[in-house]
């Protein structure tokens, strides 16, 4: 399994490792980075987030680790040196991002758009997003997220990645998930996240093939 590094062009990254147990099998099971955008206080992203991380474990074929932008403080400020209180943030993430062989991130929609903790992670990094695919589930008022989804496709594309076309998106979330934080009727939803699967799937073991013959912009 080749693993991205980041090229001295790029903001620098932790050596710490990452949660994924590392593994030289070409059949290991794909690793997948869930990252939970909303880091806002009183934010609803968890419960949704629970159903999503439900929804990967049921998979044999992928193994999970959760990137949750709540427990990083990235300052706005991008800095090629950053201090010591700033490499121990992004100590936290960047190794999670580095080792994952594809993504799925979890975007409410504030403003027609997605959460600036978003932008922050995906700028702080740039190499660790090379060559790999990027699913999304959305949340939010009546369009469900879904304008946050198309303002992240484009930002992604910059980065090399391939994004998933089917997502799964809830429609005023709130109302969707019971006090206990299940979803009051879950069949639509699990059948979209298992397309949403299926294709982040299939799109992460052909670039785990294509980068073992031949390393990505060579
Ligand atoms: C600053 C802000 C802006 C929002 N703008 C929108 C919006 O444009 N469209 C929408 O459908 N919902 C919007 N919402 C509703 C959120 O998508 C919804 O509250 C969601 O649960 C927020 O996610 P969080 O609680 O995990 O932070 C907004 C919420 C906030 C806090």
């Amino acid at each position: 399994m080749t693993e991205t590094t980041s090229s001295s062009s790029t903001l620098p990254s932790s050596s710490a490792t990452a949660s994924f147990a590392v593994s030289s099998d070409a059949d290991a099971p794909l690793r997948v980075a869930v990252i939970i955008g909303s880091n806002r206080e009183g934010r609803f992203g968890p419960i949704v987030a629970e159903w999503l991380l439900s929804r990967v474990r049921e998979r044999s074929d992928l193994s999970l680790d959760v990137v949750d932008l709540a427990e990083v403080d990235l300052p706005t400020s991008l800095s090629f040196d950053p201090s010591a209180a700033v490499a121990a943030e992004l100590a936290k993430v960047t190794p999670k991002l580095a080792a994952a062989d594809a993504f799925i991130v979890l975007t409410p929609e504030y403003n027609h758009s997605y959460p600036a903790s978003l932008k922050s992670v995906v700028d702080w990094h740039k190499a660790e997003w090379e060559a790999k695919p990027v699913a999304f589930v959305s949340y939010g008022g009546l369009s469900g997220g879904l304008r946050a989804v198309e303002h992240l496709r484009p930002v992604f594309a910059e980065l090399h990645t391939v994004t998933i076309r089917d997502t799964v998106s809830f429609h005023n979330a709130g109302a969707l998930f019971d006090d206990a934080g299940n979803h009051r009727d879950p069949a639509g939803a699990d059948a979209a996240a298992k397309v949403m699967l299926d294709q982040l799937a299939w799109w992460g073991w052909a670039l785990r093939g294509a980068k073992a013959v031949r390393p990505y912009g060579s």
